[in-house]
């Protein structure tokens, strides 16, 4: 069957990143920025064509921006969040899509993709289920390389109530000595752990306090829907390896000036298969920036990809109880695709074996000087 269309929407991360997708933002202050963003339309940004499969099948598509910030997302009525994610998607029809996907906190605002997907002419998808796939084998590889033995270690997932995190916690859970669920409201974390804790094969625990989960942990992930750091230096243990998911980042930049021991590695990065091309819309020719080194995706962004190679027209990964199945049939559905896990980077930074080695070196210091 031919491979369908797809559009994906996107939205800037921070102030910082307006500047992105609008290079004109260049210099404004954030208060004018904010108050552009409040009565700006969705517009197509990129132009995706390349994106081709092993066995030739090729699809193209369109990254839509409703251009909000995070906090707009979240603070702004939620019905006029929803408008301005289906008008994206709308205009992703208009150009031809089949099937959307749902970028950062346009998949994290409401109920997770369930309402726009009921209101949308076409099937979305959050993309969160490739997503659990790669943050686990981001998680596993980067303890391998930083020799953390994975069933002596305590692990923490910080955002262990939401979509992504709590199938991470089911996935962890078996491998590890320990693991401690991580949320902000306590209510909410209570009801989950109870309803989960049953099921978990290793020592378990919740907690608020994730100043004082991280310091008990040597392997760490998070995948919260927080706009501020959450993560600090000051909590991290020598030689522990913190896997990022959440976008916008939520962990501190200062671990990368002061913690040279801890190894922290963004999850969801993805190579994509072809000779795939990000093209801005607006001006022809100019590639988009996405902020990733080239043939780089999200892996929401490559669920979406892979769910339109393979025809596959259905919302396939929406709201907060995602089942593990899917985790594993997307993961095989993009093996088969092409699209594997991107090397580790981390602070805009690719990490190299060298740099893998530093870490380690300074972490055995550290340990050192502590005992
Ligand atoms: N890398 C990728 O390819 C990719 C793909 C998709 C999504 N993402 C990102 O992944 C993150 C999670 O997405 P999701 O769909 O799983 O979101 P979600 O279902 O809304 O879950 C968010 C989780 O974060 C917790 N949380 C929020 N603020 C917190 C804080 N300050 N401290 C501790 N926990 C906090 C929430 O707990 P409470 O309910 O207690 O607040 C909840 O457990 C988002 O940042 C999203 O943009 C990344």
């Amino acid at each position: 069957m031919k491979p369908a269309k797809f559009c994906f929407v996107i939205h800037p991360l921070s102030i910082d990143d307006v500047a992105r997708y609008e290079p004109g933002a260049k210099g404004k202050g954030a208060p004018m920025i904010r108050k552009i963003m409040e009565w700006m339309p969705a517009w197509a940004a990129v132009h995706v064509t390349g994106v081709r499969a092993p066995d030739g099948r090729e699809t193209e598509g369109w990254f839509v921006s409703a251009p909000l910030l995070p906090e707009q997302m979240l603070d702004f009525p939620r019905e006029d969040v929803y408008n301005r994610i289906l008008r994206a998607i709308e205009i992703g029809v208009e150009l031809g899509a089949e099937i959307a996907g749902l970028g950062a906190f346009t998949g994290v605002v409401g109920d997770g993709g369930v309402t726009i997907n009921e209101r949308s002419p076409i099937p979305v998808t959050t993309g969160n289920s490739l997503t659990i796939s790669a943050g686990i084998q981001s998680l596993w590889r980067g303890a391998h390389e930083m020799g953390v033995q994975a069933n002596e270690a305590t692990a923490v997932v910080v955002g262990a109530t939401g979509s992504i995190g709590a199938a991470c916690v089911r996935l962890i859970a078996p491998r590890v000595k320990r693991l401690i669920l991580v949320a902000r409201n306590q209510t909410r974390l209570r009801k989950h752990f109870e309803s989960v804790r049953g099921e978990l094969p290793c020592e378990a625990s919740a907690t608020v306090d994730i100043s004082a989960a991280v310091r008990e942990a040597q392997l760490i992930l998070t995948a919260t829907s927080s706009t501020q750091d959450v993560i600090e230096p000051e909590d991290l243990q020598p030689g522990a390896v913190v896997c990022e998911l959440s976008l916008p980042h939520d962990v501190s930049r200062r671990v990368a000036t002061e913690r040279p021991d801890v190894l922290v590695t963004e999850g969801g990065n993805m190579l994509v298969p072809g000779t795939p091309r990000f093209e801005r819309v607006r001006e022809p020719g100019t590639d988009f920036d996405l902020n990733l080194p080239p043939r780089t995706a999200l892996a929401c962004m490559s669920e979406t990809m892979v769910l339109a190679l393979e025809n596959r027209l259905e919302p396939y990964t929406l709201g907060r109880g995602i089942e593990l199945a899917k985790v594993i049939e997307i993961e095989r559905l993009a093996a088969k695709c092409g699209f594997t896990l991107a090397g580790m980077r981390a602070f805009d930074a690719a990490i190299t074996p060298e740099k893998i080695e530093a870490t380690r070196r300074a972490a055995d210091e550290r340990r050192k000087a502590i005992v």
